[in-house]
């Protein structure tokens, strides 16, 4: 009997033995795409030859060195790479070890910006329902899956929220996409008069909201104007790209495609592509400037930030990602993906929506595609789904609860970046084929 506490009591878990491209075997010897990347992280793939040395390198040198005594060469490389290609503003890096970490570290030093700026009683973070940015709790809280905040609600500081930007479910059918964009961004400013704008410390955000929605991009126009309503306010604007970013819709940030730059922006998952934990703030040059110009210390920290074996792993994956030019691949495959689950999907009864950018897709499963109206989520049909793709080698990242946390049902599709065509081909077949057994 296993001694883990997993995920889930009840479940049998195969176990992963070995990785290898865009595969993965367990210990039965039976073989795995990996049309997820676990959670959107293993962007080059498993056991990748060049950050495994890369590793070994680092970590015959030093393993590790803790950051209140030294900095290291490698993780000021990384932040030195991290930088030059990161979004206009950005002025220097905070490493952490994850997705939840990178946001809370976000929120603490957005609310530290306002003391040092002289502004203690900026207090509130806005930001939308039916995200997700992480399970830490001040992560928790500024997410916004009414499911996965319900038993902690008690243990949450208090945060708002707006509506998410869900064309699929939220635009009425005489609105045009930037009609639609429009409004939500009037909800946000009159949330925040609603606040008192000398109360607010930021809007969070998933620039295209990935786990709880299933690879949503916003409407065009609708961050421009998020943008102008922050700056205007004076409020800062905080990008949660752990899952879409790093190359995942085919720019290295997805912010890129939306044409605005965040005051701080969270990223983790692809950035070290799972060869090891690791996560990164991205913060702005105004942001760093009232720090260091006020306290000169950032009031936070972990044992494991900036871990050299970590940066190692990053810098080699993001050096390769260059080096192939990965991300036209991510372009033209997420092109080709979205083209095959449209033959496969666009005319299936029970299929509402295919959407996403890059390689970085989302299937939302409906009972009567005239009415969008969602299974009945006792099926748990997404958990079938899953079942059903395993049982055919596949490996995709089903989720219940799009619509409101509890009802609808999608599938998320996250492969590596070196995926190929007939790669592609082969997960659409499989997936088709897994949602047609789920559903019957
Ligand atoms: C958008 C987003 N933010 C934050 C997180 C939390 O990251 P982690 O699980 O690495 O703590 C996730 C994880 O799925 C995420 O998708």
């Amino acid at each position: 009997m296993t001694k883990i506490l997993h995920r889930r009591i009840d479940h049998d878990y195969p176990a992963a033995v070995r990785g290898e491209g865009v595969r993965l075997w367990d210990a039965d010897g039976r073989e795995y795409i990996d049309a997820s990347g676990g959670a959107a992280v293993s962007c080059l793939g498993h056991g990748h030859p060049d950050v495994l040395a890369a590793m070994h390198k680092q970590i015959d040198a030093l393993a590790y060195a803790h950051t209140s005594f030294f900095t290291t060469p490698v993780a000021e490389e990384l932040g030195d790479d991290l930088v030059a290609n990161a979004p206009p503003g950005t002025s220097h890096v905070y490493l952490v070890s994850g997705g939840s970490e990178a946001v809370e570290a976000a929120l603490k030093l957005a609310r530290q910006y306002f003391v040092e700026r002289g502004e203690p009683a900026r207090r509130h973070f806005i930001a939308r329902r039916q995200s997700y940015h992480g399970n830490t709790l001040g992560a928790l809280a500024v997410g916004g899956n009414a499911w996965r905040r319900k038993q902690f609600a008690p243990l949450l500081i208090e945060a708002h929220h707006v509506s998410p930007c869900y064309a699929y479910r939220g635009r009425a059918s005489d609105e045009t996409p930037e009609a639609y964009g429009e409004r939500l961004a009037r909800e946000l400013e009159a949330k925040i008069e609603e606040l008192g704008p000398a109360t607010v410390i930021a809007f969070v955000a998933e620039t295209v909201v990935g786990a709880t929605l299933g690879a949503v991009p916003a409407v065009p126009n609708y961050f421009r104007r998020v943008r102008e309503i922050c700056d205007r306010h004076g409020i800062l604007l905080i990008l949660d790209e752990v899952m879409c970013g790093m190359g995942r819709t085919g720019t290295l940030h997805a912010c890129e495609q939306e044409g605005v730059s965040p005051d701080l922006m969270a990223v983790a998952k692809g950035l070290g592509g799972g060869y090891a934990p690791i996560g990164a703030v991205l913060v702005g040059g105004k942001v760093f400037d009232a720090v260091a110009q006020g306290s000169a210390l950032f009031q936070h920290g972990h044992t494991y930030m900036g871990h050299p074996l970590a940066c190692a792993a990053a810098l080699a994956v993001q050096q390769v990602i260059r080096r192939d030019d990965l991300l036209a691949n991510v372009r033209a495959q997420g092109a080709h993906l979205a083209r095959r689950l449209n033959e496969r999907f666009g005319n299936h009864p029970f299929v509402g929506d295919v959407r996403g950018r890059g390689l970085f897709m989302g299937v939302e499963l409906v009972a009567d595609r005239g009415t969008k109206e969602p299974f009945d989520p006792a099926l748990k049909l997404n958990a079938q789904v899953k079942r059903e793709a395993m049982a055919r080698g596949l490996m995709v990242y089903p989720t219940g609860g799009t619509l409101d946390g509890e009802r609808g049902d999608h599938i998320l599709l996250a492969p590596p970046f070196i995926a190929d065509a007939a790669v592609i081909d082969t997960i659409v077949e499989r997936l088709g084929d897994a949602i047609d057994a789920a559903l019957n």
